[in-house]
């Protein structure tokens, strides 16, 4: 992801831990656990791990207490992704540079591999070695990230949005919700590990707000202006699928110029912390500027 030795560090700790959660291949039933491996391992650029880690790191936690909320919100994002890639939702056959779940398997088994990611990533901070205070907080954390009020809203939203025009607001919220809510939500773990006060949380949730936003209205851009070998998915779909997308409410300009806003409000919201927040700095900047 960016050339920072603490970043390729929390990247083989995720891939290990995300290795040694998820059921063996030749476990029975195999399929479904042949599928659950498909989606999460080989591939994804582990951001929300990255923020749990980098958050966590900011506040003096340890880093082994990072390593189930960095696992467990990858494990609900892979799922999001199942479910968002079945032919129900976006229709796609390509994921990280591979078949989708539904195409590699079949569609019965893409949604029960989705189901369960979701509840493994519940058992791992359930049974993660940290104090019950702080897993009954992450439990929360990521279970309204995940629901209603978060992910599977958003999503909900942005199918009602297919083919309509949303108001900016509308399309505010519904970005904030299916992706926004992620983000926030790996933030707000790290935060908890390292004991963050009120204000501490505040300020890292502002940050992870405008950074969840800007991630999402790059992917809206790079659907238009990436190619699908480069981004590891279809790029044109949004387009052809008539979603509610940044590009198409406000156009590239203005598209852009928003991820300008969102990057200064990210610095804003970290600067009181300091020389701490590095590397939540960098995962920003890659935010607003990724190319994959
Ligand atoms: C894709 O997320 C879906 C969105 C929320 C935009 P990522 O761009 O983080 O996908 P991976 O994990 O790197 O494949
Ligand atoms: C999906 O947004 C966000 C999720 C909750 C999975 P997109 O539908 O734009 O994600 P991609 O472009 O398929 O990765
Ligand atoms: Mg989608
Ligand atoms: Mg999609
Ligand atoms: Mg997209």
């Amino acid at each position: 992801m960016l050339p920072e030795p603490r970043l390729a560090r929390w990247l083989q700790r995720v891939e290990a831990c995300l290795e040694s959660a998820l059921p063996a291949a030749d476990q029975s039933p195999q399929a479904l656990h042949q599928a659950m491996r498909h989606a999460v391992l080989a591939g994804g650029k582990r951001l929300r791990p990255m923020l749990a880690y980098a958050t966590g790191e900011a506040l003096g936690a340890e880093e082994s207490l990072l390593d189930a909320p960095a696992t467990a919100v990858e494990l609900v994002h892979a799922f999001s992704l199942v479910h968002d890639d079945l032919p129900a939702m976006d229709d796609d056959a390509l994921r990280r540079g591979r078949p989708t779940v539904h195409v590699a398997f079949d569609e019965a088994t893409a949604i029960l591999a989705g189901d369960a990611l979701q509840t493994l990533a519940f058992s791992v901070l359930a049974e993660s070695p940290a104090a019950a205070t702080l897993r009954v907080a992450w439990l929360q954390t990521l279970a309204e990230a995940t629901g209603t009020r978060g992910m599977c809203g958003g999503q909900a939203l942005d199918m009602a949005a297919t083919g309509a025009q949303l108001a900016l607001a509308e399309l505010e919220r519904l970005h904030a919700l299916k992706t926004g809510a992620l983000i926030r939500a790996a933030v707000r773990m790290g935060a908890l590990a390292g004991d963050a006060d009120a204000e501490t949380l505040a300020r890292l949730d502002d940050y992870a707000s405008a950074l969840g936003l800007a991630f999402q209205i790059r992917d809206d851009i790079l659907d238009v202006e990436g190619d699908s070998a480069q981004l590891g998915k279809t790029a044109g779909k949004d387009q052809s699928q008539a979603k509610s997308t940044y590009p198409a409410l406000l156009g590239m300009a203005r598209s852009k110029a928003l991820l300008v806003e969102l990057s200064d409000k990210t610095k804003a919201a970290l600067g009181p912390l300091g020389e701490r927040a590095g590397v939540l700095h960098r995962l920003a900047e890659f935010a607003v500027a990724r190319v994959s």
